[in-house]
């Protein structure tokens, strides 16, 4: 065992011996990349050309009007290549995996949306890429396996355990125990040993730093709140990133599933289901029985049903520095319906989570008060989910008729 980079009694890096020398290189490519003054913005030019960077901040003018309380602003990570914050996260890990000289990457995927970033990456810098993905999630995002696919990575359904997120993490682990010469894991959010947090929060941190000096340019104030789900934290801590040192406050949305009550959620900051525990190599806040044994965990995002949470996030939670909150299954629904009729967005599911928060409290602010939402993803992907969740019947007519063409 092997600890190290805690946040409070949070964090560390809790590693078989095995894998001591690679977080040991990895470490250091990544201090020397930081030290490096040409890195940064070698990583921005790459996130411009490559990446739509910098993403838009959109003033929701008709939400605005509709709540009547505060000014509500969209950091649209949606636009990113691929859809979705992750991006901003493989293409850093990436430039180190090349200055690694390592050739082969791995990551886990919950949404698929993190999945599809790696292997785009993969494509473009010319990595073998393999994608662990929870069998319940490949059914349930079937879309970004056919991308993943399709551009040139290997995707195993993990049949083990609760067959989600989790499941998919371990049997990342897994192989880069045996091909840790030649493979890096591109962990997908800010958790995980260290130096995955600080790491995957550093490449994030690029939303946060857009987002101030866009409000800024724009308001000439900084906003009273900003609003971000939380799966992993990958797209809070980025977005969080830019206001630290701020008198702003800093809301995250959990999966609030079918209500804290029913227990089926995946809230571990706002909830009492939650306990501190040591999983998947780092200490956080885990939904897991007394045991030690990890809940089944429900969201209707497949991107926010995860056991654990950034570490980072939980000091935040210990110490008071940002608020967490969940929102329901149906919440989220709504919101997403509000947010696509009023603006014309379509946030992905995970994303309408930090709406459905923020809508239920932008009425109680003042036109003077302004708030922005992370939009961390476009909701194409979720196109199965959401005709499902709306019973849209020419959806499931067209999905008949369709199937009937393969039948025949
Ligand atoms: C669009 C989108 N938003 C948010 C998340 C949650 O991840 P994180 O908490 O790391 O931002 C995901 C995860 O797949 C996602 O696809």
């Amino acid at each position: 065992m092997h600890k190290r980079g805690y946040y409070a009694e949070f964090g560390g890096a809790f590693l078989p011996e095995i894998l001591n020398a690679t977080f040991d290189e990895l470490e250091a490519v990544f201090e020397a990349a930081k030290a490096d003054p040409d890195f940064w913005p070698a990583y921005q030019d790459v996130m411009a050309t490559y990446s739509c960077r910098a993403t838009p901040l959109t003033f929701a003018a008709n939400l605005t009007r509709h709540f009547g309380g505060a000014r509500i602003y969209v950091k649209r990570e949606d636009l990113n290549h691929t859809g979705a914050h992750k991006a901003n996260n493989v293409m850093g890990q990436g430039l180190l995996v090349k200055r690694m000289g390592k050739t082969r990457v791995i990551a886990e995927t919950g949404a698929g949306q993190h999945g599809v970033a790696t292997a785009t990456m993969a494509a473009r810098f010319g990595f073998e890429c393999t994608i662990y993905m929870g069998e319940v999630d490949v059914e349930r995002q079937r879309p970004n396996v056919f991308w993943m696919e399709r551009l040139g990575a290997t995707v195993v359904p993990v049949r083990n355990g609760t067959r989600i997120l989790k499941d998919a993490i371990n049997e990342a682990f897994r192989d880069w125990v045996g091909n840790m010469d030649t493979t890096h894991y591109v962990l997908g959010t800010a958790c995980g040993p260290h130096p995955f947090p600080e790491m995957v929060t550093y490449f994030q941190s690029i939303i946060g730093r857009e987002a101030r000096r866009q409000i800024l340019e724009r308001e000439g104030r900084l906003p009273k709140r900003v609003y971000a789900c939380v799966g992993g934290g990958s797209n809070a801590m980025g977005l969080f990133s830019g206001f630290l040192d701020d008198p702003v406050e800093l809301v995250g949305v959990e999966a609030g599933g079918k209500g804290l009550a029913s227990g089926r959620h995946a809230a571990r900051l706002c909830s009492a289901d939650a306990s501190v525990g040591v999983a998947q190599g780092y200490r956080t806040f885990f939904l897991q029985d007394s045991d030690g044994q990890m809940r089944e965990t429900h969201s209707i995002s497949a991107g926010l049903d995860y056991v654990g949470v950034s570490p980072i996030l939980a000091n935040f939670k210990q110490s008071g520095r940002a608020r967490f909150e969940a929102a329901t299954d149906a919440e989220v629904l709504e919101a997403l319906s509000l947010t696509m009729r009023r603006e014309g967005l379509i946030p992905a599911l995970e994303s309408a989570h930090a709406f459905a928060q923020a809508f239920k409290e932008a009425p109680d602010m003042t036109p003077e008060d302004i708030v922005i939402i992370n939009q961390s993803g476009r909701g194409d992907k979720d196109i199965f989910t959401i005709a499902e969740a709306f019973e849209d019947p020419a959806w499931r007519e067209f999905i008949k008729h369709k199937a009937e063409q393969y039948d025949a």
